[in-house]
């Protein structure tokens, strides 16, 4: 028998999810520790299914990264689902992990949790101090739900079973697998998709919406799946020290923020966009500053990510032609249509060499150019 922990990864074919996946099998991991379920395989908000799931396969750690995702537009068209959809998740894996002998299990939340007018940068103890952000409420309030499953069954059940669940915050996250759905996408997959349509299209201008001025923290996805199993695996009696049993999250963040301006520009350039950056101040700019306090992270043994204010490097990117490759992860409603696959994969390629200069801004220790700090 294989000395090895049967893992079950939740969203493996996510943006998260897949990353998880390559840090585990990086590590070591064989493939064969690996339980891995795709939408149509289980459906996670079906009871009935997710406890046969976990009867049948046993797993022994769950990493919980399977969840609705999507940017303001999507949360704000799509409230009903985004809260049903993620609530049933957590809650149908929490139970039914417990229910079947699940010792570890990580949650992976976000850092919309947190009050609009949170102190920045904000810490863990930030949370449920005032009202959310109302366009991702009901997002957030599953996530902060996700959070509570994981402590109440440890204060319930943490002696008497030995489980100990814990949960994750990731500032915005960018990297393979991303999402480049025109409407529902997050900040650095929209500003991909755009520039380089403007570029393909000789478009004159580029205009972001709002003032370009507001601050925001990324973090490269396999940055965000190492900082995962670590604090997975940390040992308990230093996790329990830096942590209360009804306030345990983590925040994992890069610990620098840049301007929309800023991020803006670093993608124009690598993408290779000749045209002007307007700024359209008459759309809203949202929170002004959104950054993590990560010292609980640190104090837990990761070290802190290394930032370099202008480590740009072009990389002259050529792309590649549209193919009919199918992209594991093209959408975050199941709008499985063939331009979105496309997109999809396209923007995998051009991710790779923007991802230099985004992550070298964000201060990414080492996949990019930065190196790594203690
Ligand atoms: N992306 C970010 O910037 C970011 C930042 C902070 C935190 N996070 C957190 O990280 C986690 C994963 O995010 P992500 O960006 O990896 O999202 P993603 O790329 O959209 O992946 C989510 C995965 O969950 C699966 N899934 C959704 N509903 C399901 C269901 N009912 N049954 C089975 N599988 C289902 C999806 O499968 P289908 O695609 O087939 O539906 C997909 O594989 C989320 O909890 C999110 O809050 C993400």
């Amino acid at each position: 028998m294989s000395s090895q922990p049967k893992i079950y990864i939740a969203g493996h074919r996510g943006m998260v999810g897949s990353a998880i996946v390559r840090h585990l099998r990086a590590t070591g991991l064989s493939p064969e520790s690996l339980v891995l379920r795709t939408h149509a395989e289980l459906d996670l908000t079906d009871q009935a299914a997710v406890r046969a799931f976990f009867a049948t396969e046993k797993p022994e750690q769950v990493y919980l990264a399977a969840a609705k995702v999507g940017g303001i537009h999507a949360n704000n068209t799509y409230p009903a689902e985004f809260i049903y959809q993620n609530l049933m998740i957590e809650a149908n894996i929490i139970d039914a992990a417990f229910r079947n002998g699940v010792k570890k299990l990580l949650f992976l939340g976000s850092s919309c949790i947190y009050p609009k007018l949170a102190p920045q940068p904000m810490r863990e103890d930030a949370l449920l101090t005032s009202t959310l952000e109302p366009t991702n409420e009901p997002y957030a309030i599953a996530k902060i739900a996700g959070i509570k499953l994981c402590e109440s069954y440890n204060r319930q059940y943490g002696q008497s079973h030995g489980i100990d669940y814990r949960s994750v915050m990731p500032t915005n996250l960018y990297g393979p697998g991303d999402n480049y759905h025109p409407e529902n996408s997050h900040v650095i997959p929209a500003l991909i998709r755009r520039f380089h349509e403007a570029k393909t299209n000789n478009a004159p201008s580029v205009a972001i919406w709002g003032t370009g001025t507001p601050r925001r923290e990324f973090l490269y996805v396999d940055d965000m799946a190492a900082a995962s199993v670590h604090v997975m695996n940390f040992d308990k009696a230093t996790y329990d020290q830096h942590t209360q049993p009804m306030l345990s999250h983590i925040n994992v963040g890069c610990g620098n923020d840049i301007t929309i301006k800023e991020l803006a520009e670093a993608i124009s350039k690598t993408v290779g966009y000749q045209g002007e950056i307007t700024f359209d101040p008459s759309k809203s700019d949202g929170t002004p500053r959104k950054l993590m306090d990560s010292s609980r992270l640190n104090a837990l043994g990761w070290p802190k990510f290394a930032w370099k204010k202008v480590c740009f490097r072009p990389t002259g990117t050529s792309f590649r032609p549209i193919g009919n490759h199918e992209n594991n992860n093209p959408n975050a409603h199941g709008i499985a249509d063939a331009t979105q696959r496309r997109i999809g994969y396209l923007g995998q390629h051009i991710e790779r060499t923007t991802r230099t200069a985004i992550g070298c801004l964000g201060g990414k220790p080492r996949h990019g150019c930065c190196s790594s700090a203690k």
